[in-house]
């Protein structure tokens, strides 16, 4: 039988029976589930339960997201949390013994960077960044016997640079280290890293897979005995758990995913081909682009478009790129991404600013780029407010 196309499986979620039939699924709020007595089968006294006993450890809501993530991933478990951040630093925690080294694509999310510049600092393990445009290049080079984790971004944050995740897959599994990967640019609806040979598949559930602008969460997917041990460990013990609330919005932000992803792919590319022509754009970074560096690559893992993240640097330097900002009337301007309404920002003063000038410019991160998540309002009036703000800048 043919499998259900990704589309539907949005929709539905994952396959639950509910108890009362419901359609939209439960919320479960309570922080604790009670043990039988003797009478009802008396699971306190076997030193069992049955289910669940303690919502940091699990919660029927939170799990119903877990499974749907699972699927739509194509991956064996999913575990979510209170922030991408807080799945990024249990999976770093729960993979790796002290002076072990993890090597990254440089950029990534300027949080991501932060964590990795701490943990370092602390002396607990090492970090090695590879520019992310020569990263498949350069790899093998820099792994040693301490290697054990290959952590990329693709595309990157925020400069839209491509990996080929089949080839650093390769190299990953013929030196014995995992690969994990942060896909929130790309989401499932683009791209399945599982799929292309990663070990961990990684979501900051806050942007494009809740959608709206209205929660916080992060998820990590990918084999059964690697996700359940930091399921155990790392989650249940650092405790940065999602709520359950905020498990069904991202629930409910997913039966629109696909709908959406297409929507913000379709913008993007008309906004790129756009500035591409702009007399006050210097350069475009969008994977869709064909002039795009690295478009190939995108074309080959990339599906059904290529996600509504893009930036481009500003022809007037740093003041062009705050004075085109700060002239903005329709578009947010604000950190994050991944949301209905149009984003734009700057990433060295906001969401790289904990980087110095020097690692800024080393990871690519121009002075006068912006960072836009393209919306799905209609792209004329995105454009028509892009242009306004051009010309003022
Ligand atoms: C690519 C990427 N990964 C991870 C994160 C961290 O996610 P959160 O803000 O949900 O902790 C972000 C946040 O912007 C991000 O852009």
């Amino acid at each position: 039988m043919k499998e259900t196309n990704f589309e539907t499986k949005c929709v539905h979620g994952a396959k639950i029976e509910y108890e009362l039939r419901d359609i939209a699924p439960p919320i479960h709020l309570s922080s604790t589930f009670y043990f039988k007595s003797a009478e009802e089968g008396g699971e306190l006294f076997e030193g069992k339960k049955d289910g669940y006993i303690y919502t940091r450890l699990s919660n029927p809501t939170i799990e119903i997201l877990e499974k749907t993530l699972a699927e739509l991933e194509g991956g064996e478990k999913a575990i979510c949390f209170a922030s991408g951040m807080a799945a990024i630093s249990s999976l770093i925690i729960g993979l790796l013994k002290k002076g072990e080294k993890v090597i990254f694509s440089d950029p990534v999310y300027g949080g991501t960077y932060a964590l990795f510049k701490r943990l370092e600092n602390k002396g607990l393990f090492e970090f090695k960044g590879i520019k992310a445009k020569e990263f498949v290049k350069k790899l093998e080079k820099e792994i040693d016997k301490r290697t054990k984790l290959i952590y990329i971004e693709t595309p990157t944050n925020p400069t839209m640079d491509v990996i080929d995740i089949e080839e650093v897959s390769k190299i990953a599994r013929k030196k014995n280290i995992y690969l994990a990967v942060d896909n929130t640019f790309a989401t499932p609806y683009h791209q399945r890293p599982l799929e292309l040979g990663a070990d961990i598949s990684l979501y900051s559930l806050t942007k494009y897979l809740g959608g709206h602008t209205d929660l916080i969460g992060g998820a990590l997917i990918g084999k059964k005995e690697l996700i359940e041990e930091i399921d155990k460990e790392e989650k249940a013990h650092l405790g940065g758990i999602i709520s359950p609330f905020n498990a069904w919005l991202v629930l409910r932000g997913i039966r629109t995913l696909a709908i959406r992803m297409k929507a913000h792919s379709e913008n993007a590319l008309l906004l790129a081909k756009f500035l591409e022509e702009h007399p006050k754009v210097k350069e475009v970074f969008y994977p869709g682009l064909p002039s795009f560096w690295g478009h190939k690559i995108a074309k080959k893992q990339m599906k059904k478009g290529f996600s509504g993240m893009l930036s481009f640097i500003h022809k007037n330097g740093k003041r062009g790129a705050i004075k085109f900002i700060d002239s903005l009337k329709l578009c947010v301007k604000a950190v994050s991404l991944g949301a209905v309404e149009t984003l734009v920002e700057h990433p060295a003063s906001m969401t790289h600013s904990t980087m110095e000038e020097k690692e800024l410019l080393k990871a690519g991160i121009d002075p006068g780029l912006i960072r836009i998540s393209v919306g799905i309002e209609k792209i004329e009036d995105i454009i028509r407010d892009i242009d306004n703000a051009l010309k003022k800048s």
